[in-house]
């Protein structure tokens, strides 16, 4: 039986994750910060799916966080088949007014954590010659955004990582996705206050929706996954855009 770890899996798109690896008879390791769901999630999961599910209650913007979940893995002596890299919230508005802390927190866990993660787990990938690992960045890793300036950078920093670690890997048996979902009706608008802006007004998808499309590119072995139309004609756009245009559209859209 293969084994998953998927980051954030307490609600959103890490929930989907959950559940649909347990549904296709994965064993599960969830990471996340909120114990209490992670234990009703756990209780949930083995008794509808009968795998074997363990979690790690860890906060994943912590500069240790890699290496404590790399602990528990080594103390559970499992091996890690898929990764998934989903955990992530936003931080919005004009770059003078956001939080400094919660930006340099984004960065921690969106870029340090994710590469030190991927880095150690990979060495073990490496070993047993497969591996699938699924990076979550977003229609924002094609386009810097005003008023989201630091979250999209980070974004891009996931999906050019990922990328470059398709080439490294490319004659092995280990496959790096990048998923860049759009507008995903979750809690994290809510999270950053902005569920009431355009953005999370149009072409919103189900979280379930974007899950069955990623984990059906992944195990291809996809280096990228766009999820709907309306995300994928954003991006396709934003590629001939001029960005003051984009830029602006962008204004627009996260007023
Ligand atoms: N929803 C969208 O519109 C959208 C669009 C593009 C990309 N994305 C990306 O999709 C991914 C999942 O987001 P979502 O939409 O599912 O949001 P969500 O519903 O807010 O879920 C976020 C998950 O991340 C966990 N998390 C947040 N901060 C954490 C921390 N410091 N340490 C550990 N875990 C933490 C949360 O769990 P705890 O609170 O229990 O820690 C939760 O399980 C993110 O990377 C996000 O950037 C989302």
């Amino acid at each position: 039986m293969k084994t998953v770890l998927i980051t954030g899996t307490t609600s959103g798109i890490g929930k989907a994750f959950a559940e649909k690896f347990a549904y296709e008879g994965y064993n599960l390791i969830l990471a996340a910060r909120n114990e209490q769901k992670l234990k009703q999630q756990q209780a949930a999961l083995q008794e509808t799916y009968h795998v074997a599910v363990k979690y790690i209650a860890q906060d994943l913007t912590q500069e240790n966080a890699a290496g404590l979940i790399m602990a528990d893995i080594d103390k559970w002596k499992a091996t890690i088949d898929v990764l998934v890299n989903n955990a992530g919230f936003n931080e919005c508005g004009f770059f003078t007014d956001t939080s400094l802390d919660r930006e340099l927190e984004m960065i921690n866990m969106h870029i340090r954590f994710v590469t030190e993660l991927t880095k150690r787990i990979l060495v073990h990938m490496k070993e047993n010659g497969y591996g699938r690992i699924l990076n979550v960045g977003s229609t924002g890793s094609f386009i810097p955004s005003p008023t989201d300036a630091v979250y999209s950078a980070t974004k891009a920093y996931i999906m050019s990582f990922s990328n470059a670690l398709c080439g490294e890997l490319s004659k092995t048996g280990i496959k790096i996705t990048t998923l860049c979902p759009g507008a995903t009706k979750t809690e994290f608008a809510a999270k950053a206050n902005i569920q009431n802006t355009l953005l999370f007004k149009i072409a919103v998808m189900n979280p379930e929706k974007v899950v069955g499309i990623a984990y059906r590119k992944m195990m291809k072995g996809r280096r990228l996954v766009i999820p709907g139309i309306y995300n994928k004609l954003l991006v396709a756009f934003s590629k001939v855009m001029p960005i003051s245009l984009t830029n602006r559209i962008t204004v627009f859209m996260i007023r």
